[in-house]
């Protein structure tokens, strides 16, 4: 009977013991020690994109609402040369644009099979603006529109940064748009071209495509902070070598948290560099193995990592705020 009792005991104690180890891993650290970090800046991704259409004003003012330091947007470019907030190059995924204009496809060989696509740059601002970019997330955002980046910024100005991806420069060259310029001559029309034109709207411009970052920092001498995107698409700049050849044109990196979990090391390398991180992203539908939530992922990155900022679909989720 003793033997039992203490068996069970034992049993228990290991039981107790694992599961608060466990919580430390899953975690990644102890809450009382949230207090001696300093301030992480918090990125919403798409605007409060899990709690609302990506890309809409309702996201980005809801991002706002929810404490974002800066609010993403992704821009595209219509037929008629301007640049609205989209991530995708086609409107399929976000909008009713095949219920609209069935017929204005183009088809598409991928992998051998061919597909049907709508690419923004096919239809103009003002077709655009007869897609429902709101129903295919929930019925209740009906009818809301794809927002211009004058419209987000008009909206975010005052209350939140402002950072845009430029997307598929390559694409856009071929027909005839020089994306780079467009963003900056928009920003300069809202006086925000230049570092701390306006303190309570920072800029930061960020891309996957180095060539767009380095003509930016060079022949246009952007002085705005420009961050470059890396993932497995152009993971031959993740290297201590390759970090210190971004710094050559960028400030800081937006770096795949897939990579960065794989190899926490690349916090160092960036900060030898003397580059900021800013992983993405973060979403409480997705979240990384291991977490029991995408709060407690977002803290294990922040502060055990010790990266400077992220990018999230849950602002809300953000741990230090
Ligand atoms: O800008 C960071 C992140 O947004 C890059 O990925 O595809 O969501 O634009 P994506
Ligand atoms: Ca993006």
């Amino acid at each position: 009977m003793a033997e039992f009792s203490l068996r069970r005991v034992i049993l228990l104690a290991a039981a107790i013991t694992s599961s608060w180890i466990a919580l430390l891993v899953i975690d990644g650290l102890p809450t009382e020690t949230f207090a001696q970090y300093t301030k992480k800046t918090l990125v919403a991704h798409r605007g409060a994109s899990e709690d609302a259409p990506e890309h809409t004003l309702e996201a980005y003012r809801l991002a706002i609402e929810q404490g974002a330091d800066y609010v993403e947007q992704d821009l595209q470019i219509t037929k008629d040369g301007v640049l609205v907030c989209l991530h995708d190059l086609t409107l399929e995924r976000t909008t009713n644009i095949e219920e609209i204009f069935p017929d204005r496809y183009r088809e598409v060989n991928h992998a051998g099979v061919s597909e049907k696509h709508w690419f923004v740059f096919d239809f103009t601002l003002e077709e655009l603006k007869r897609l429902d970019a709101g129903s295919w997330f929930h019925k209740r955002f009906s009818g809301v529109r794809i927002p211009t980046w004058q419209e987000a910024i008009q909206e975010i100005r005052g209350k939140a940064g402002l950072f845009p991806e430029i997307k598929t420069p390559e694409v856009y060259g071929l027909h005839g748009f020089d994306i780079e310029r467009l963003v900056m001559a928009e920003l300069q029309r809202h006086g925000l071209d230049q570092p701390g034109a306006d303190p309570d709207t920072p800029v930061v411009i960020q891309s996957f495509s180095a060539d767009s970052l380095q003509k930016m920092a060079g022949e246009m001498k952007v002085a705005l902070p420009l961050v470059m995107l890396l993932g497995e698409r152009n993971r031959q700049w993740v290297s201590p070598a390759g970090f210190q050849k971004v710094k050559e044109f960028a400030v800081g990196i937006g770096l795949d948290k897939s990579l960065l979990r794989g190899n926490p090391t690349l916090v160092e390398w960036a900060r030898n560099a003397g580059l900021s991180i800013t992983p993405y992203t973060f979403r409480s539908s997705e979240v990384g193995k291991g977490f029991w939530n995408v709060r407690a992922e977002m803290a294990y990155y922040l502060y055990t990592l010790d990266v400077d900022a992220l990018f999230t679909n849950n602002p809300d989720q953000f741990p230090d705020k």
